[in-house]
């Protein structure tokens, strides 16, 4: 038996004025997609925002349903919205925000396993990395430089 080690880097920035300044906009443009999420269950509001190779930004946000399991992540309204509507561009970086509804602080919401999985493909099939920022547990933001760092063991659509 051997024990192997993976090592993932990620930037933290502690103010908004840190933030790279092509992320600056796709952070207002998720703040304004919050108010179009449709979260009457969870009542929890999540955005994203991509920044595409053409320059467009595309934003979504979660989208729940009564029938649960029928609801949509605000990553993947974001991702799937954008590879239906430019699928010759690729996605460079995708900025996630998140505040329960009626307050005005953004929370810590990283991707889940899912959006992951689903960002992933979009990341291999583009053969660019795709960086996220989210929300801090501490304050300020954090970014991962592509979403293979964020799901380092993943299921390969190659392998099939
Ligand atoms: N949600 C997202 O939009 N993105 C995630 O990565 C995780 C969770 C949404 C789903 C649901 O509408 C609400 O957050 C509460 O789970």
């Amino acid at each position: 038996m051997k024990k192997h080690l993976i090592s993932i880097a990620y930037e933290t920035y502690s103010t908004d004025y840190e933030l790279p300044e092509n992320t600056k906009i796709l952070k207002e443009q998720a703040e304004k997609a919050l108010g179009s999420a449709y979260a009457p269950y969870s009542n929890f509001q999540v955005s994203a925002a991509l920044l595409l190779s053409n320059g467009e930004i595309i934003t979504g946000s979660n989208q729940e349903n009564a029938a649960y399991p029928s609801g949509m992540c605000a990553e993947r309204t974001a991702f799937y919205y954008a590879g239906a509507r430019f699928p010759e561009s690729k996605i460079e970086a995708v900025f996630i925000l998140a505040r329960k509804q009626g307050e005005s602080d953004f929370v810590p919401a990283c991707p889940c396993g899912s959006c992951r999985q689903a960002m992933l493909e979009y990341e291999i099939r583009q053969n660019h990395p795709i960086k996220i920022f989210f929300k801090n547990k501490v304050e300020g933001f954090m970014s991962i430089d592509s979403v293979s760092d964020a799901l380092p063991f993943k299921f390969d659509a190659a392998s099939l």
